[in-house]
C-alpha cells in the first residue's frame, strides 16, 4: 500500500487531496498547523471506507525540526513515503509592498517559499536513499509572472517555488541520477478560505465585486481539482512534471461557459 504526506491537510486543497488519496487506497499521513482541525478531518476522512490508515501529525511547516518528525513518524509507521506534498500555505493582506510589515513579509515566507523548500530537502533526502518517491510542490498566483498589486509577496513566493522546483528536479537527474520525481501541482483559482484570509486567519482579505467576479468564473471548489489531479499523480512517471487544472485552453472555456451559466461561490 502506498503513502502520501500532505503538509496544510486539515483544510482546502490539501484536504480534498487527501480524501481522494484514500479513495484511492493510499495512507494518508494528514498534517496541519491547526491541531483541532486535523482531528475533524481525520474523523471526516475515516467516513471513507478504505484498508489503508490514516495517520495525524501536527507540523508548522515554519520549523524544519517538525517537518522531520513528519517524515520520522510517517516512516516509522508506514515504512516508506511515495508522495510527499508541500500544500501548506498562507495568502497576504491586500495591500501593496510599502504598507506591509516585515513581519506580514516574514510570515508568509517563512510559510510559502521556506516551508516549501525544507520540506522538499527533507523529503528528497529521505527518498534519495529510498531510491524512489515523488515530491509535488503548489503553485500559485505569480507562478507565471502574473502580477497584480496586493499579491507582490504572495507571488514572489510562488514565482521562486516554480524556479526551486525545476532546479530540484534538475538536481535529481544531474547529480543523483535516481528515480525520485520532483514536480509542479498548478491548481488554479480554489474557493476556499484561502481567499479572504490572511496571516494566518488574523487579518480580513476584502473581496471587491471585480476580483468576485472572475473568481465566479475561473474558479473551482478544491474538490473539482483534486478529483482531476491527484489521479495524473499518482499515475507520473515524469521528473520536472507539473500537473495542472487551470490550463490557458481551460481559462477559455470558462469564459465561453460564463456567457450562459454563472457560478455565484460568493453567495452560496
Ligand atoms: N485558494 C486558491 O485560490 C489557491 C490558488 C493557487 C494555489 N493555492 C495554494 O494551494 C495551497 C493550499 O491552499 P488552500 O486554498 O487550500 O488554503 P487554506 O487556507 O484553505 O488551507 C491551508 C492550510 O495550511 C495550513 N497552514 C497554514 N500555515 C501552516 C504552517 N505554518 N504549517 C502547516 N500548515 C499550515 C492551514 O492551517 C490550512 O489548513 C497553498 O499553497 C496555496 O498557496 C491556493
Amino acid at each position: 500500500m502506498k503513502t502520501v504526506v500532505i503538509t496544510g491537510s486539515a483544510r482546502g486543497f490539501g484536504f480534498a487531496m487527501a480524501k481522494d488519496f484514500r479513495k484511492n487506497n493510499f495512507n494518508v499521513v494528514l498534517s496541519d498547523i491547526n491541531q483541532d482541525g486535523l482531528k475533524k478531518a481525520k474523523e471526516e476522512l475515516e467516513e471513507i471506507k478504505s484498508e489503508a490508515k490514516i495517520l495525524t501529525v501536527v507540523c508548522d511547516v515554519t520549523k524544519s525540526e517538525m517537518i522531520e518528525d513528519l517524515l520520522n513518524k510517517t516512516i516509522d509507521t508506514f515504512g516508506s513515503v511515495d508522495i510527499w506534498i508541500n500544500n501548506a500555505g498562507v495568502n497576504q493582506p491586500d495591500l501593496p509592498v510599502a504598507l506591509l510589515t516585515e513581519k506580514d513579509i516574514d510570515f508568509l515566507l517563512n510559510i510559502d517559499l521556506k516551508g516549501a523548500i525544507n520540506g522538499s530537502r527533507i523529503a528528497f533526502a529521505h527518498m534519495a536513499k529510498q531510491g524512489y518517491g515523488q515530491i509535488y510542490n503548489v503553485e500559485g498566483y505569480g507562478s507565471n509572472d502574473a502580477m497584480k498589486t496586493g499579491l507582490t509577496i504572495y507571488g514572489t513566493a510562488k514565482r521562486a517555488i516554480t524556479y526551486f522546483t525545476e532546479a530540484l528536479a534538475k538536481e535529481s537527474t544531474s547529480h543523483y541520477n535516481n528515480n525520485v520525481l520532483v514536480c509542479r501541482l498548478t491548481p488554479g483559482i480554489m474557493i476556499t478560505n484561502f481567499l479572504t484570509q490572511a496571516n494566518g486567519g488574523e487579518t480580513k482579505v476584502e473581496l471587491s465585486n471585480k476580483v468576485k467576479n472572475v473568481y465566479n468564473i475561473l474558479g473551482d471548489y478544491p474538490e473539482t481539482i483534486s478529483a482531476y489531479v491527484v489521479p495524473r499523480m499518482i499515475k507520473n512517471k515524469k521528473n520536472n512534471g507539473r500537473v495542472a487544472w487551470l490550463t490557458t485552453g481551460r481559462a477559455f472555456r470558462k469564459f465561453f461557459k460564463a456567457m450562459f451559466k454563472k457560478n455565484d461561490f460568493f453567495n452560496e
